[in-house]
């Protein structure tokens, strides 16, 4: 029989199997005493992020912006904040991190810009076909008086995606369009100078030492020129997933590529097919993306080893690593999550305010942590996840800041409950995020002492302590990173995979215990082991 070729393996990068921190500035650390995070309070906390054991950071934006919407409208791609620091900060903050051997992953905004940015300014002084509007997507209104909307698109923030602009005689405009809040403006990204504008943004953060760039919203930058009422049976869809988009990031892979250390494209790519999302992970388009099926599936054996089988087979003709996510800044924690009776996520459905249970939340996400960290591929870990945060659900609704609460009339909650500031020490808020006299921009619940660093640090069974430890066991077994992964036999309800010869993981989600297996020597449990079994919502490593 004639031997196919292999293909040939790809240069390891150590995006492949990264363990990945994200950081959101405003909620990390404060380090001038203002109640907001900054990228002082960061440098300050780069021990504990090393300690931890995570070997890259992803920063939310940290660009100068009007914060419509907590960083995503940016006002000027090669800045800082005044909020968080200046661009020399920034760079002490790369060059720090990496000299403990973190590396920095900046977030790209390439969909929209905020309207305060100067090209979007421009636009609102220049008349209708100008140039300076040709940036954007900018169309009369439809009706007698062109008072209605260009088209029947929904803002995926909720509500219409269009804003009426006013001449500078005072009459109604033209509308642009505006995928999510009003101050979000969308690029037209047919324009040749948005492509070579964010070329230039990508090279300017490499440049100063970025090792990759997170690409916000990646799926939804191009769209169809004729701006078409969107009907759900149309194919392609006029604004997610369109075929020109491969062309742009194939443009930005040569960029990345040029550098002496390839630069990694992360894709934010929010698409319910699994091979539609693959299609960007193609050799020469984007290293990774994040794996959102796996963060919103239930807490139910059949469902994640459905979302791990899928993952690991489409991503491997790709040559693609798979990413395993349980949280971020978007969604709800994962130990007020899986401790609800429906445990998936889903933006539609939130469920705020049913009834959880944080102990039985907590112990599901210790599980969780040592299944993600023990698959193949690259894991992000959400700030405060290690602290098992749960979300905060009783916010005042006068200090909420969130466009998506404010988009929906209030029917959602919005994302703030994730974005709460961190718990550091003490007993009570700000708990050493800010000033002892400081109330931080979001503020923090009562009885987080517990749930503090400090404390945590004291308490060898804290869920802190448990993803210091898988960490470490992450790094300095070869097994976790290179070992092929394959099933074992299991019982309903339970999944049980190795990797390589020696590695093994075991997570119970039935609802009774299960015998370890034999010859098996626990490594690490995220539960205490009693009689040799693995408790209910528990995971063990054997080595
Ligand atoms: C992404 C971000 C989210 C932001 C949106 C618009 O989904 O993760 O926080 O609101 O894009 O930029």
């Amino acid at each position: 029989m004639v031997q196919q070729p292999q293909p040939q393996p790809q240069r390891p990068g150590w995006w492949r199997d990264a363990a990945i921190y994200q950081v959101y500035p405003r909620s990390f650390a404060d380090g001038n005493g203002d109640g907001v995070g900054d990228l002082a309070g960061i440098r300050n906390r780069l021990p504990y992020l090393a300690d931890l054991g995570v070997e890259a950071i992803w920063f939310n934006p940290w660009y100068p912006s009007p914060m419509a919407d907590g960083g995503y409208d940016v006002a000027d791609y090669r800045d800082v904040d005044p909020v968080f620091g200046t661009l020399a900060d920034a760079e002490k903050l790369i060059s720090e991190a990496l000299d403990l051997g973190i590396r920095t992953i900046v977030d790209i905004v390439p969909n929209h810009i905020s309207d305060a940015h100067p090209w979007f300014r421009a636009a609102l002084a220049a008349p209708p076909g100008s140039p300076e509007r040709e940036r954007f997507h900018f169309r009369p209104g439809r009706g007698a008086d062109g008072e209605l909307p260009p088209n029947n698109w929904v803002s995926e923030f909720g509500g219409v995606p269009w804003t009426r602009t006013t001449d500078p005689d005072g009459t109604p405009g033209e509308w642009y369009l505006h995928l999510f809040a009003t101050q979000q403006p969308d690029l037209n990204w047919d324009h040749p100078e948005v492509r070579a504008e964010f070329e230039d943004v990508l090279r300017f953060w490499f440049d100063r030492g970025a090792a990759g760039v997170r690409i916000d919203s990646a799926a939804l930058c191009t769209k169809d020129p004729a701006l078409p009422d969107f009907d759900p049976a149309s194919d392609p869809h006029p604004f997610v997933d369109r075929e020109e988009l491969h062309g742009i990031y194939r443009s930005w892979r040569r960029i990345a590529d040029s550098y002496p250390d390839p630069r990694a494209l992360i894709g934010e790519v929010w698409l319910p097919d699994a091979e539609r999302f693959v299609r960007y992970l193609r050799p020469d388009e984007l290293h990774t993306a994040f794996n959102f099926d796996f963060m919103t599936r239930a807490w139910d054996a059949d469902q994640l080893r459905a979302s791990i089988d899928t993952t690991l087979d489409l991503h491997a003709p790709v040559g693609a690593p798979a990413t395993w996510v349980l949280a971020n800044h978007d969604v709800t924690r994962t130990v007020t999550r899986y401790g609800r009776a429906d445990t998936r996520f889903d933006f539609a459905a939130k469920a705020f305010g049913t009834p959880t249970d944080p102990a039985l939340g907590l112990r599901r996400a210790r599980a969780a942590a040592l299944l993600s960290l023990a698959l193949p591929g690259a894991v992000y870990l959400y700030q405060g996840e290690e602290l098992g945060l749960p979300e905060v659900e009783d916010l005042p609704l006068d200090r909420l800041q969130d466009p998506m609460h404010f988009r929906s009339g209030g029917t959602d909650p919005g994302r703030d409950g994730c974005r709460v500031p961190l718990p550091w020490s003490g007993t009570a808020p700000p708990y050493g995020f800010t000033r002892q006299d400081v109330d931080p921009w979001l503020p923090q619940p009562a009885g987080w002492e517990a749930l503090t660093v400090e404390a945590q640090r004291a308490d060898p069974g804290s869920m802190l302590n448990l993803y210091r430890s898988a960490l470490r066991l992450r790094r300095s077994t070869a097994a976790l990173r290179e070992g092929r992964f394959s099933w074992l036999e299991s019982a309903p309800g339970v999944l049980s995979f190795r990797r390589g010869e020696d590695f093994g993981c075991l997570v119970n989600l039935s609802d009774a215990p299960v015998p370890l297996p034999e010859g098996g020597r626990p490594l690490l449990a995220s539960a205490e082991l009693t009689g040799g079994r693995l408790p209910v919502d528990a995971a063990v490593w054997l080595g």
